[in-house]
């Protein structure tokens, strides 16, 4: 016997029954992406590796460990995406979208890291993701987190998440905070792990952002970069705070924010939930006001952020199960017999052309009376159409409601059309 085949570790089928779930959330993202005046692009799954170790960092987890990277034929270095800010920047200075005009963006899709899997993690996971080029202020950072409570209160997890945020400054605090975590930590090297050693001097910052618990009370009284911030940008975070509170939109400020990407300058926020045990941040993002001209670009600001539609949907079937609608079928057509086969095989087609809205799924594949009926109610449909000897002696087709109690129907085929119309709009109303 062939050995059974499985798909990789980290990467999920998602079977016809959740698919109800991602159908409902990809739907509200569009709507409220289209109501913030957002629009869709699309980029490649691969792209040259160099693209990310510029744009996300060299000394980050993601470039370091995680990217599923590979040569192709021509011995080129391409690799999975494992984001989508930095595609998303590519394409728009590849096609000039950032010359004299600013962009609101939009993008849903798979991305790729070679993470250690667990609830929550995936090796293959999707992500709805949001990016505004060209705009300086706090005044768009808000527009961000606007966006992002909308999408969780449409979902109905707005009370299971809370809003983080914090202000990484201009490169002159980075600087000046990195200089006093360098003397610090080089100060109790002893107690830091391997991991941290080696970011000492490549990235100190991420030492913050460290996991282990046993550094937990070291990285607690690390100097804060919020003590380092300019004026300017003491100003601007004060404004996007200010604007937050005018909207009712309650948030904390987490001095210990980083987050994993080494292109974010100034606002960073997350939107975090317990629920989810270990990982618990649902969306992520902030402002990278240096990373397009990094790429070949026009120095141009921009914001944006990511939610992790797993952890949303693991959320929203453990919170509202019973929210989203399922997928349903009007009408199964039962055919029995050679002759009933081929009259409404052709029959069912011609009620899908009269009636756009109606979902019929014709009996494939022959069998009885009770086989059929079987599958007719396995299918949800709230109808079946019946067509046996009977019905062909007396050109009728019989209508069986298979949800309520209801008086068979026996009809005319040539009546079959006008009753279904009539039923659909009562039905959909
Ligand atoms: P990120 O924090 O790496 O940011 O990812 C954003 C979100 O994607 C996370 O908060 C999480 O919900 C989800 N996510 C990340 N890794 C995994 C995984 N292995 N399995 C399941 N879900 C995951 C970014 O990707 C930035 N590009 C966000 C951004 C956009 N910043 C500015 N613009």
């Amino acid at each position: 016997m062939s050995t059974k085949l499985t798909a990789i570790r980290g990467m999920n089928d998602i079977l016809p029954e959740q698919m109800q779930y991602w159908h409902w959330l990809e739907e509200q993202l569009r709507k409220l992406a289209k109501r913030y005046g957002y629009q869709e692009i699309r980029t490649p799954i691969v792209e040259k590796t160099e693209l990310f170790a510029r744009s996300i960092g060299e000394v980050t987890d993601i470039v370091e460990k995680e990217m599923y990277t590979f040569l192709d034929r021509n011995q080129d270095s391409l690799s999975l995406r494992p984001e989508g800010t930095a595609s998303c920047v590519r394409a728009a200075i590849e096609h000039g979208l950032l010359h004299n005009q600013t962009q609101r963006l939009w993008y849903f899709g798979p991305l790729f890291r070679h993470e250690r899997p667990q609830k929550g993690r995936y090796r293959q996971f999707y992500q709805f993701g949001v990016e505004a080029l060209g705009f300086p202020g706090a005044d768009i950072e808000a527009e961000m987190i606007f966006i992002t409570a909308a999408i969780l209160r449409a979902l109905g997890l707005e009370n299971s998440v809370t809003l983080q945020i914090n202000s990484l400054g201009t490169a002159e605090s980075r600087a000046a905070h990195r200089s006093a975590l360098v003397a610090y930590f080089t100060q109790h090297k002893d107690q830091l792990d391997e991991d941290s050693v080696r970011r000492l001097q490549s990235n100190p910052l991420r030492i913050l952002d460290s996991k282990n618990p046993a550094l937990k009370e070291l990285i607690a009284s690390a100097p804060m970069l919020t003590d380092f911030l300019s004026t300017e940008a003491e100003t601007h975070f004060a404004l996007l705070r200010q604007l937050l509170t005018d909207a009712g939109i309650p948030y904390v400020v987490n001095p210990l924010l980083v987050r994993g990407l080494d292109y974010y300058t100034g606002m960073v926020f997350e939107w975090v939930t317990e629920q989810l045990g270990a990982q618990g941040t649902v969306c992520a993002g902030g402002r990278y006001d240096n990373l397009i001209a990094e790429l070949g670009g026009p120095a141009t600001p921009a914001v944006g952020f990511a939610m992790g539609c797993e952890r949303i949907i693991e959320l929203l079937q453990m919170l509202h199960p019973d929210q989203i609608p399922a997928q349903t079928t009007d009408a199964y057509c039962i055919m029995v017999g050679e002759q009933a086969e081929r009259i409404g095989l052709v029959l069912v087609e011609q009620l899908r052309q009269a009636l756009p809205n109606l979902c019929i799924i014709s009996n494939c594949g022959g069998g009885n009376f009770k086989s059929q009926f079987k599958r007719a109610d396995k299918s949800g449909a709230a109808i079946a159409l019946i067509l046996g000897e009977d019905e062909l002696r007396e050109n009728k087709i019989a209508i069986k409601f298979l949800r309520e109690q209801q008086e068979q129907l026996s009809l005319s085929r040539s009546d079959v059309i006008s009753y279904l119309s009539e039923w659909l709009n009562r039905r959909h109303v």
